[in-house]
């Protein structure tokens, strides 16, 4: 499945959505990642589960200008599984597209990023960053920052296959007794890595604490490849404020564009009240259209409409009883719809 923009689109009543909408970028910014140029310095960060493809085009409406997919297991994507296929799925408006490879085997992950690149991936991306104990243990994700000489062969023979540029998203390191982001980071461009991103947490402390943004700015001093920081960032503001710590040229934000996507959107925050409402309805009702419009199968399709809307419910006094109505009463995406927006104009 690579995006099927042919699909009949379901009406739902209320907020228009906004369309055929894009950012112009009023200011000067240019990153090249290899021959890529991308548009602005703030993109959204792969998060598995969330960030499919209606989110991401969504994300590239409001301002974000990479697109990164979730992390595509490279085994599943050469067994052609239904939950891989699904994973790796993608909307042709998205572009650029860099699609994130999971896996230790360099044979399985040149081939795997082969298959990307015919599909279309701009940019091929590997996850060296995943602290999940299912996935360390088998040698993936976080686990390639362990043993630095094992990867840099399987960097060089991905590199080999790989005509797109190649680029890594990396940990501060396993735990705080192996903090080697830097040395991590040097390998990976001395094996021909086209840029790096840098969330500095370890493995060992998943999401806990503060991200250490030092180490971004360690790696940016490093490396000559352009460092794309990310950890912690939840509003354009602050990722100019990192760009400015640490030297970095570009920020990823996860967590903070869940239920704000137009955290893209630099203009934004210098909007009136009235003026931020009518488009964060807007986008909003973008969103579900996109996921309804990609995802038609109600039960997977119906989820993905309650998560999102979910994270909408943000600071309002009312989000725990608009979350539990959706989940245990809402049966079709029109009854998800119409509920969220009766306590969304009732806040
Ligand atoms: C639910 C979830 C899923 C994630 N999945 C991925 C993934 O597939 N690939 C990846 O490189 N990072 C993944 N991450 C990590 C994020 O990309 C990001 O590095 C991390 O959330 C820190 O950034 P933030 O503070 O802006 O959220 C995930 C994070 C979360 C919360």
């Amino acid at each position: 499945m690579s995006g099927d923009s042919t699909v009949t689109e379901r009406q739902l009543p209320g907020w228009r959505p906004l369309r055929g909408h894009s950012i112009s970028f009023v200011y000067s910014f240019h990153m090249r990642i290899g021959n890529l140029e991308i548009e602005s310095p703030v993109r959204l960060a792969p998060m598995a589960g969330l960030t499919n493809a209606p989110f991401r085009l969504l994300a590239q409406e409001c301002g974000s200008a990479l697109n990164t997919s979730e992390e595509i297991d490279a085994v599943g994507l050469l067994r052609q599984t239904d939950r891989t296929e699904q994973i790796a799925g993608f909307h042709p408006d998205e572009k650029p597209l860099a699609m994130q490879l999971l896996g230790n085997d360099a044979e399985m992950l040149s081939e795997a990023a082969e298959i990307l690149q015919e599909r279309g991936a701009d940019i091929i991306d590997i996850n060296m960053g995943c602290p999940m104990p299912k996935i360390t243990k088998n040698g993936k994700g976080s686990a390639l920052m362990r043993d630095v000489e094992a990867t840099a062969k399987i960097l060089r023979r991905i590199r080999q296959s790989c005509q797109v540029p190649l680029t890594i998203k990396i940990r501060g390191g396993w735990d705080k007794h192996h903090l080697n982001a830097v040395e991590v980071a040097q390998m990976a461009v001395s094996e021909g890595v086209d840029a790096i991103t840098v969330h500095p947490r370890t493995r060992s402390q998943r999401f806990a604490g503060r991200a250490p943004w030092e180490i971004i700015g360690d790696v940016v001093e490093a490396v000559d490849v352009p460092v794309t920081g990310n950890g912690d960032v939840t509003s354009y503001g602050m990722a100019e404020q990192m760009m400015a710590e640490t030297g970095c040229v570009s920020v990823m934000i996860g967590r903070g564009a869940l239920g704000q996507p137009w955290v893209f959107n630099r203009e934004y925050e210098s909007w009136d009240a009235d003026r931020q409402r009518s488009y964060r309805e807007a986008t909003i009702a973008r969103h579900v259209e996109l996921i309804l419009k990609f995802f038609p199968d109600v039960p997977f399709g119906l989820l993905q409409v309650k998560r999102h809307l979910s994270y909408y419910t943000r600071g309002m006094a009312t989000a725990r009883d608009c979350r539990r109505t959706l989940f245990t009463e809402c049966d079709t995406p029109e009854e998800a719809w119409s509920t969220f927006r009766r306590f969304w104009e009732a806040a």
